[in-house]
């Protein structure tokens, strides 16, 4: 165990798929066993796109709950809620004082929404919030405030550590020494995953595997991956096969040798490849499944967890904030 502080926000846009999962779920549970680790569930991030209030706390139950359920190591990891914290909307809002402008109208996320608008002949700012324009800010004041060290973070992300870093390098040439610099770590890429229809598993193709779909789902999506028509005793490729590939991330080294030898003997059709990366996934989650449906018939026991943490958390932030706060005002 290092003393490097290990930062992850995880916005709560609903059911998380098996490449969620795969790429980034898993590393996180991992890295929390030998790192001090702050995890937050990012409530705010999600309001720029989410107006229902049930939705977004019932989202958040959910995405702490995963990781409850998954077995994140609380003695390493502090969890709780972004908007308990309210530290957090007071850096936000210093911070943009120091902000450029034009770092904003760089962003990936804002840039993508302009150029669809471009795209359909709209207005080039239609439906685009200032917190959708704004979210680097708050996503830098999240790094920020907690002095991370260590931002681990899908390729899509890494822009936005790089602003907090932007950011942080602003402030301090200004004020002096406040901020630590955040490192970002790019995790693998897990475009590697694919989807039921093969292409990358992503909620805009609509060809995920939702984490904690009860069983007789999880078979239901399984038995619709798209294959090829070879017949049963003809030879397969496994590494052109989604369900090989999925089976890969879930089996031991010669189970994987089994199945591949399996794919290329001839003798197995696909229905009953099928099955056997049903029972293999089913395995792996089966018990986090039990845990999480528990949990969420048990909020309270999600509520003490992250009530504890964000009570660790605004300490942290208040320190922070009490140094920002004489830098910027005396
Ligand atoms: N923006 C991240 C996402 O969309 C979530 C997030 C919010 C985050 N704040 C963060 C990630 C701070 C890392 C650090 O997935």
């Amino acid at each position: 165990m290092t003393n490097k502080i290990v930062l992850t926000g995880i916005k709560p846009t609903g059911m998380p798929h098996f490449g969620n999962y795969i790429g980034a779920l898993k590393p996180m549970i991992e890295s929390a066993k030998t790192q001090k680790t702050i995890m937050f569930i990012a409530d705010l991030h999600a309001l720029n796109t989410i107006y229902d209030p049930k939705t977004v706390r019932e989202h958040t139950y959910q995405a702490a709950a995963i990781m409850m359920a998954l077995g994140i190591d609380l003695n390493n990891t502090l969890m709780f809620r972004q908007s308990d914290v309210e530290q957090i909307y007071q850096l936000n809002t210093l911070l943009m004082n120091v902000t450029p402008k034009g770092l904003m109208n760089r962003a990936h996320s804002y840039k993508a929404a302009m150029d669809k608008n471009i795209a359909n002949g709209v207005d080039v700012d239609a439906g685009v919030n200032m917190g959708l324009y704004t979210y680097p800010i708050l996503m830098s004041a999240d790094i920020l405030l907690y002095g991370a060290d260590i931002v681990p973070v899908g390729a899509d992300q890494k822009q936005h550590v790089e602003f907090a870093r932007d950011i942080a390098g602003h402030f301090n040439a200004i004020y002096g020494e406040t901020f630590k610099m955040p490192e970002p770590v790019i995790g693998k890429e897990s475009g590697l995953i694919p989807g039921l229809d093969g292409r990358k598993m992503s909620k805009s193709y609509d060809n995920t595997i939702p984490l904690m779909a009860p069983e007789n789902e999880l078979k239901k999506k399984i038995m619709r991956i798209i294959t090829d028509s070879k017949t049963p005793e003809e030879s397969k490729n496994p590494d052109e096969s989604t369900i090989f590939q999925l089976y890969k991330h879930f089996a031991t080294e010669p189970e994987i040798a089994e199945f591949a030898d399996m794919f290329r003997r001839g003798g197995m059709g696909y229905g009953t490849a099928k099955t056997i990366l049903f029972d293999k996934i089913n395995g792996a989650i089966k018990d986090a499944r039990t845990e999480y449906e528990r949990l969420m018939e048990n909020k309270h026991e999600i509520d003490a967890v992250l009530n504890h943490g964000a009570q660790q958390a605004k300490q942290i932030a208040e320190r922070t904030m009490q140094r920002v706060k004489k830098a910027m005002l005396g």
